[in-house]
């Protein structure tokens, strides 16, 4: 990325004709009856300016022949004529453009977002873990808006250079010096105009990391979710004092580019005047010499002026497709990324009721770090076990957790469900059989019951909204301890759960984490896995949770992994880890007589009950 804003304006300039097809590409993709009709009056409107031209000039060799005045203005009727049509014409075409451009921009903008969109939802959830992933991201959203300025763009371009080919042909017929001259004229402006752009282009990337720092700074001032530590630490001074220097940064890197985007311009603007000015003594020069009759040399102003304004726009146009070129190019970029990012290929068996679920030499290390979280680990859970993760802080538990649901590829390694690996079968059959309370629960901003409904997405999703079925859903929340505190919110399960919209409600740390759990138990899935589900609940909450897991038993399959080591006592097998391998693997009381990590734990955790006792 960044080495493409420090390459030269030639080298992005070339890589724009390949940006302009994928543009118009998206464009046809997402409207191709607009799309034709803007391509078509876009270009039709340039071809009438240089009829205009035309007619123009039959009209003023007309008026300018000898003769009586009438006479020569009824000669010129038909040339005016050709005129005033060719004037009529390019209105309505440029009112026709306007019209399918209005409906073709939302069109193409909604089109773009929400490929992004896809993309960003179906990357293996291992991007997010790369370098500069989400730096990538930001300015990928923001070439989003590009694709339809790059379609106009490159459309208004044709018709500037449709009208610039025509009169540059007129040019030329008169006297080629002229054209020389009107390259000499023009040239200069273009560049600088171009090299300034390039300029833009550069500081707007050297200063991606700067612009989500401030965004970042932003949302911890002003937000509701920082508001109680930042009073709570006393972080005002401190978050003031880092915004005033990277917005200092950002400003004294503004005021850099200004000062040398200005210079740059108007030693342009200059060059070009003088040039311009140049090119009329040349063209009066030629006129007292008598090279060119009059008719001809009003003709020659007229051209020169069209050629101007055609020039202009020409420049503006390539300097708008080249700046929005390289939006869009930070979006295909970031598409072309995420390709890399994809999911294998799904496979298509159907995973069935699970019996036996694997893990054999699962190796996992996560981007820019030395050591594996998970390394070289095996073990086999049976249909109706309750198994518990246990172990210290970073000894790899959730990640295990996460390699065996599916949700993350070990490195090395595989994880079989009844004996196929995971990536055999197909995934959206494979989720439904699988329901993860994570650690790290997301507080979905919806209602209480459309909370607990997304733990089973599949079966409450109609017309793009959920659904619930309230008797399932007050059910799932009976076992997590969370009916009742539903019921007493305001709206009770309509309750909406978000504190920043007018009558939404927000909830204390346990009471979140029953409806997680409430998630959790929704669909009765083969395999269940709760990753600290009870770290915030009361003894009393917590104690009916473990009962309802218990209940699974038999049933069903459940990985409990949790500090709190009472509750996996009745846990069929109790997996050991330590620094991301298995290092002890029982039954409760085996792993105390075993007189390992986990007596160890476990003693530590009871001496402190029997002390406080
Ligand atoms: N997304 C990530 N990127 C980089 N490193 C990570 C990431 N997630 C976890 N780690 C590291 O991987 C190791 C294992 O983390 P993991 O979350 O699996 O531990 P855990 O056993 O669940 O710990 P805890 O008891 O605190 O929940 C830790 O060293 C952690 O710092
Ligand atoms: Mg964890």
């Amino acid at each position: 990325m960044r080495a493409r804003a420090e390459a030269g304006v030639w080298r992005v300039l070339g890589e724009l004709p390949r940006l302009i097809a994928t543009a118009l590409r998206v464009s046809w993709r997402a409207d191709r009856v607009r799309t034709g009709i803007v391509a078509a009056a876009t270009i039709g409107s340039g071809l009438m300016a240089t009829f205009g031209l035309i007619a123009t000039q039959r009209v003023l060799v007309e008026l300018f022949a000898g003769g009586p005045t009438p006479d020569r203005v009824r000669a010129a009727l038909p040339a005016i004529t050709l005129l005033a049509t060719a004037a009529m014409i390019r209105g309505m075409l440029s009112i026709t453009t306007s019209y399918a451009e209005n409906g073709l921009a939302p069109r193409v903008n909604s089109d773009v977002e929400r490929r992004l969109f896809e993309t960003t939802t179906a990357v293996r959830l291992d991007a997010f873990d790369e370098d500069s992933f989400a730096d990538d991201m930001e300015r990928a959203s923001r070439g989003t808006d590009s694709a339809i300025d790059l379609v106009r763009g490159t459309l208004n371009l044709m018709a500037g250079l449709a009208g610039l080919v025509a009169v540059m042909v007129a040019v030329v017929v008169i006297n080629p010096l002229l054209l020389a001259a009107l390259l000499v004229a023009t040239v200069p402006t273009a560049w600088s105009t171009l090299s300034v752009g390039h300029l833009r282009y550069q500081t707007y990337v050297a200063s991606s990391t700067r612009r989500r720092r401030l965004f970042m700074l932003h949302r911890l001032m002003a937000e509701r979710a920082s508001a109680l530590e930042l009073r709570g630490y006393g972080l005002r001074g401190f978050l003031l004092n880092q915004y005033d220097r990277v917005m200092g940064a950002e400003t004294r890197t503004q005021l850099d580019l200004a000062r040398r985007a200005t210079t740059r311009s108007t030693a342009g603007s200059v060059i070009g005047g003088l040039a311009g000015a140049g090119v009329y003594v040349l063209l009066g020069v030629l006129l007292l010499g008598g090279q060119i009759p009059l008719a001809e040399a009003a003709t020659c102003v007229i051209a020169l002026q069209a050629a101007q304004r055609s020039l202009s726009t020409v420049t503006y146009q390539v300097d708008r497709i080249y700046i929005e070129g390289q939006h869009f190019a930070d979006y295909t970029g970031f598409m072309d990324r995420a390709t890399g990012h994809m999911p294998a290929e799904p496979g298509a068996a159907e995973p069935g009721p699970l019996r036996t679920l694997a893990a054999r030499g699962a190796t996992l290390t996560y981007p820019d770090r030395q050591a594996p979280a998970v390394r070289d680990l095996s073990l086999s859970i049976h249909s109706g076990q309750t198994v518990a993760f246990v172990g210290e802080n970073g000894s790899g538990k959730s990640t295990l957790a996460a390699i065996v649901a599916g949700l993350r590829v070990p490195d090395a390694g595989v994880v079989t469900w009844n004996g196929r690996p995971l990536h055999d079968h197909d995934p959206s059959l494979l989720r439904t059989r699988i329901a993860v309370v994570t650690q790290d629960y997301h507080r979905w901003p919806f209602t209480a019951a459309t909370n607990i409904a997304i733990g089973d997405v599949a079966r409450y999703a109609v017309d793009g909204g959920l659904v619930p079925d309230l008797g399932r859903i007050e059910a799932a929340a009976e076992r997590a301890v969370a009916h009742g505190m539903i019921k007493e919110l305001p709206y009770g399960y309509e309750t909406l759960l978000d504190r920043t919209f007018a009558h939404g409600q927000d909830l204390s740390g346990g009471q979140w984490q029953r409806i997680t759990a409430a998630r959790g138990f929704l669909r009765d899935a083969d395999l269940l896995i709760m990753d600290e589900p009870s770290s915030a609940l009361d003894p009393r909450a917590e104690y009916q949770l473990f009962q309802a897991i218990r209940d699974r038993h038999g049933a069903a399959t459940t990985i409990l992994i949790t500090h709190r080591l009472a509750n996996v006592r009745h846990a069929d097998v109790i997996f050991v880890l330590d620094r991301g391998r298995l290092i002890e693997s029982g039954s409760h009381d085996e792993l105390i007589a075993l007189g390992g990590r986990y007596a160890e734990l476990f003693a530590l955790q009871a001496a402190g009950y029997r002390a406080a006792g």
